[in-house]
């Protein structure tokens, strides 16, 4: 599993300690910056992930103040399906159901410690498939549809 990893500079210190945490874990990841916690914008950060992403070259991590922005940004690319988490429960639902491939987190909402039990979630969990990869498909063709009344 390779993750690709970015922030803003509302992420940055958090960004380093969820860096860690993948080595310690033996996970294969790469970062996309910035190298220094100057102020930018999430939107340049997200898409350098999504786009990775979006072309099946690993899952992504996102990290901002809020992981809301995050979250937004990146769903905005096709293929895309980012979820901000700030529990455990919810990191292993959405990969379970759905098979989320970027998680945002918020620095300035989860502490270190949780956020590292939030992203172990996620990776471990499994997507179920079944009657959630119907949905899913769906939520893909949302990216395409026009509206119908
Ligand atoms: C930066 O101040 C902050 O707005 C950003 O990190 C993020 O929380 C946006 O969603």
């Amino acid at each position: 599993m390779l993750v690709f990893v970015a922030s803003d500079h509302a992420g940055h210190h958090l960004r380093q300690s969820l860096l860690a945490h993948l080595s310690a874990r033996g996970v294969e990841w790469i970062d996309l910056g910035p190298a220094a916690p100057e102020r930018c914008d999430y939107p340049d950060f997200a898409a350098k992930v999504a786009h990775r992403v979006a072309r099946g070259e690993g899952v992504g991590l996102l990290v901002c103040g809020t992981g809301v922005g995050m979250s937004m940004s990146a769903n905005k690319i096709p293929g895309i399906r980012a979820a901000v988490v700030s529990d455990v429960f919810s990191a292993r639902a959405t990969k379970q159901h759905n098979n989320a491939n970027v998680l945002c987190l918020g620095e300035r909402v989860v502490g270190t410690g949780l956020a590292a039990a939030i992203v172990d979630a996620w990776l471990d969990a499994e997507f179920e498939g079944g009657r959630h990869a119907g949905r899913v498909a769906k939520l893909h063709a949302l990216e395409t549809r026009s509206e119908r009344s």
